[in-house]
């Protein structure tokens, strides 16, 4: 298929795809702050025993949390697709010097994206890939907890390995999922047309009626997301839990308003289409996620949006950054960086902004302080926050070098249609335990 001019913001240019452009009504979208993730996998483990636990699905982890630099799922997929696109334009795999425009947010991209690399190399590939051997998805951990780099023996030294601006020795979790990509690698290879993104929320899905399990999507999706299975000779992916998007999965009525005793544990009722979260982000223990949905301009840009919070992360505030954007995809899932990973590694995994994010994410502005209270508080999607002012409790002179000050502001959650989903303050309040009661105790 010849392929077309398509915008990708993430990059500031045109690239090419195999498809013409058309953009959906809102995208699915998720910001993780990875600094927060404790590597529980309880996120893992929600998805598989809703969508993954049958014959055959043995080794689909649809939702994964990786340990980095090492590790991976399949095993070093990220460094293989680096290693791939590098030899096919060998050192120029860069970014321009940043030119921050609205729309180039991150500068420009220079080198190959997996599709122009594959026009390049002339195989007739849609995109460059490759598919994954058995061993390589042989577990989900590899490397776990496996730090780089070792401290120096002397004395006065020693600790110099965990010392920020950023670590000698370190490691980090990755969780992720399918981004549900604006030019899904996946989509662009399968020769069925068995893979669409959905108008309504950009959603990615591989229709198991037309799939006849080329694999070519496992080959071309850079991020490795979707697995063959082999009991049923078709394809699976992360399907964003889109019951749950659409509002028709049953949820219970305890929304964690209530006193937890007068709570009515009702599995049988739908949300009433009111859209919630994914099981994956529902269950976040770190409080690390907050996924919803953006509104999408024809042109592909994201209609404004101030005060929706996945809009002022990724687009005013800048500190959540999309995952290899130089892979071409466009991937809707977003990163804070971790801060104490040398810059450029973080350069190279979330592109040119990874500096000024980490720097904003470690002396936060009072409206980011506020935002990042909606992580992982409510099942229902948050589409729209608002503010109320309250007072000063805390100042650092030289907080990282700069001025810091803490007010105790509370922030306001509302779902799609406007309705009050909780309100939380900055600071967390202090609880102190009745005397008289001792559940626990015999
Ligand atoms: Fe497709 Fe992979 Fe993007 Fe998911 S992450 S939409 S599977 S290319
Ligand atoms: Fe699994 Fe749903 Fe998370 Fe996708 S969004 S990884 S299907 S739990
Ligand atoms: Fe990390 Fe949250 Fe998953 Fe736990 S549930 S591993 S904190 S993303
Ligand atoms: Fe297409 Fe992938 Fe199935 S390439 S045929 S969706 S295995």
């Amino acid at each position: 298929m010849a392929h077309q001019e398509v915008y990708n913001w993430q990059l500031g240019r045109n690239m090419m795809y195999p498809y013409k452009e058309k953009h959906p009504k809102w995208q699915f979208a998720f910001v993780f702050n990875i600094n927060r993730c404790i590597a529980c996998q309880t996120c893992t483990m929600a998805c598989k025993s809703t969508w993954t636990f049958s014959k055959g699905q043995e080794f689909m982890w649809w939702n994964r949390v990786e340990h980095m630099p090492y590790g991976g799922y399949p095993q070093s997929w990220d460094k293989k697709i680096l290693e791939i696109l590098d030899k096919e334009n060998p050192g120029k795999q860069r970014w321009a010097v940043a030119s921050t425009s609205a729309k180039a947010p991150y500068g420009v991209f220079d080198g190959m994206t997996i599709f122009e690399a594959a026009i390049h190399a002339g195989t007739g590939q849609n995109a460059l890939g490759y598919v994954p051997t058995d061993k390589e998805w042989r577990a989900p951990n590899f490397y776990e907890d496996t730090a780089t780099g070792y401290p120096t023996a002397a004395p006065d030294t020693q600790h110099e390995g965990s010392v920020l601006p950023h670590h000698k020795t370190w490691f980090f979790y990755l969780a992720r999922l399918c981004n549900h990509c604006t030019y899904p690698g996946c989509l662009g290879a399968c020769p069925r047309k068995a893979i669409y993104k959905r108008e309504e929320d950009g959603i990615v899905l591989i229709d198991q009626s037309r799939c006849r399990g080329y694999r070519k999507c496992v080959e071309q999706c850079p991020y490795k997301l979707p697995m063959f299975r082999g009991t049923t000779r078709v394809s699976e992916k992360c399907i964003a839990c889109y019951p749950r998007i659409e509002g028709k999965d049953p949820v219970s009525k305890y929304r964690g308003n209530e006193s937890i005793k007068d709570a009515k544990f009702d599995m049988t009722t739908p949300s009433q289409g009111d859209p919630m979260e994914t099981r994956c982000m529902a269950v976040c223990v770190g409080q690390i996620r907050l996924q919803g949905l953006v509104q999408v301009n024809d042109d592909g840009t994201w209609v404004e949006d101030r005060n929706n919070p996945l809009y002022y992360l990724i687009k005013v505030a800048k500190v959540a950054l999309p995952i290899y954007p130089q892979f071409g995809t466009e991937p809707n899932g977003y990163y804070i960086p971790p801060r104490h990973v040398p810059k450029a590694y973080l350069r190279q995994m979330f592109g040119p902004g990874a500096d000024a994010a980490v720097e904003t994410f470690m002396n936060p502005s009072r409206e980011l302080l506020a935002v990042m209270n909606l992580f992982r508080k409510h099942q229902s999607i948050i589409f729209k926050y608002k503010i109320e002012q309250g007072p000063k409790v805390f100042e650092n002179a030289d907080f990282h070098g700069k001025k810091f000050e803490l007010y105790n502001d509370t922030i306001i959650a509302f779902n799609k249609e406007g309705k009050e989903l909780f309100r939380t303050p900055v600071e967390e309040p202090i609880y102190i335990r009745r005397g008289d009661i001792h559940y626990n105790t015999i």
